[in-house]
């Protein structure tokens, strides 16, 4: 019988879960061709051949194991393009997502009244149970937001529960960020035309085992999300965070410059020197934890970048002096010389510290969280 549903479970360290997980969703789907699919990120507690051991007994579980990989809404991507299915959920590993609504969901889908069915906690006969009320909070706070970008009404676009039409994901699949957290924002933020989002309301239940792996840094990931859906078309989201930490440097330079020469009286040569290191490294950490946060290095990789740093910094100085004066030369006022020069050396140094600082791949510094 072909397969009708596939349910995409992404897992980090949910050993304990993932058995009980299976036998809920045995019981809420009878009478469909279901599968589950685990993507599992190489989980050190051994999610993977919790997993695996159930599907050697089961041929409805599925495990996809990613090496040297982080992130919630790659490996939902991942797990739904891995689906032959032409429904396909979204759920947490941890039992809070209530299985019982699925079969509702398969429903509108089958019935064509929806592109995407959100299962939601913020519409009657929904809730957030005993989640903590300040997480409750940042998530009405974001779903505000996510309006900004959003291409229909959805009262839970936060929501990690979901099931789609395979040919709707077909359809913006190329358009995905990929990013952080938020898949559901991301697939209704990026198809062209409108979705039709239908909504159902479930309880959320309580963690049984294992923690939250969400962290304050998910808020950060979210506002970068947003951000790319507003004008990454045009400007990588990047390259404005790496600009943006820039001038946190140059605020940095003044106020060290300022204290050595002006109060401490050094001499202004050594004082100009300790500025410019000064303000190299805080630009080298903030742009490891905002604008390299999906890359973020660790351990000895986070000094070897930071030597790489140094050093294609140090020759974007040059392009950008050697660039100023070039323009100013050639009749340019000071400030448009100036700007310019600066831009040059922000763009040397992006793309220099972007291939060799930060490189895409580098499965050993990905966070063991
Ligand atoms: N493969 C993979 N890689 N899975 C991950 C990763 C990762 O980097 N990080 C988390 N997961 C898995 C977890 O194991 C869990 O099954 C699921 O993704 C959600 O992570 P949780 O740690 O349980 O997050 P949460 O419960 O605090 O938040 C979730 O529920 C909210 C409400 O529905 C998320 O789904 C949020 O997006 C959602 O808003
Ligand atoms: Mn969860």
């Amino acid at each position: 019988m072909p397969i009708d549903l596939t349910v995409v479970v992404p897992t980090y360290n949910e050993r304990e879960n993932v058995a009980p997980l299976v036998g809920l969703l045995d019981k809420a789907l009878e009478g469909v061709a279901w599968e589950v699919l685990f993507v599992d990120d190489d989980s050190p507690d051994g999610t993977a051949d919790a997993v695996r051991e159930l599907a050697s007994r089961d041929v409805r579980v599925r495990c996809l194991q990613r090496i040297g990989r982080r992130g919630l809404s790659s490996a939902c991507i991942e797990g739904i393009m891995a689906s032959a299915a032409p429904y396909v959920a979204v759920m947490d590993a941890d039992l809070q997502h209530d299985e019982s609504v699925l079969p509702g969901m398969l429903e509108k889908l089958r019935t064509d009244a929806a592109d995407v069915v959100v299962g939601s906690r913020y519409m009657g006969g929904g809730s957030t149970g005993e989640l903590a009320s300040g997480r409750v909070w940042i998530s009405r706070v974001a779903s505000a937001l996510g309006q900004l970008v959003l291409k229909a009404r959805v009262s839970d676009p936060m929501s990690g529960f979901f099931m789609l039409q395979r040919v709707y994901f077909d359809r913006v699949a190329h358009d995905l960020s990929g990013k952080g957290f938020k898949i559901l924002l991301d697939l209704l933020a990026s198809g062209r035309r409108d979705v039709r989002v239908a909504e159902l309301p479930y309880h959320m239940r309580a963690r049984q085992h294992g923690d939250s792996k969400l962290d304050t840094m998910v808020v950060w990931e979210y506002l970068v999300l947003i951000a790319d859906k507003l004008f990454g078309r045009y400007v990588p989201v990047r390259f404005v965070l790496f600009v943006g930490v820039g001038m946190t440097g140059v605020a940095v330079h003044l106020l060290v410059l300022g204290l050595l020469h002006r109060l401490l009286a050094v001499d202004f040569l050594v004082a100009q020197a300790s500025a410019t290191l000064f303000a190299m490294t805080s630009n080298y950490f903030l742009n490891n934890v905002f604008t390299y946060h999906d890359q973020r290095l660790y351990g000895a990789a986070l000094v070897r970048g930071l030597a790489t740093f140094y050093l294609a910094c140090s020759i974007g100085a040059v392009i950008s002096v050697e660039f100023a004066t070039f323009l100013f030369e050639r009749s340019f006022p000071w400030f448009m010389a100036g700007f310019f020069g600066a831009i040059a050396g922000a763009v040397w140094n992006y793309a220099v510290t972007a291939t060799f600082t930060w490189r895409a791949t580098r499965p050993k510094s990905v966070a063991g969280k």
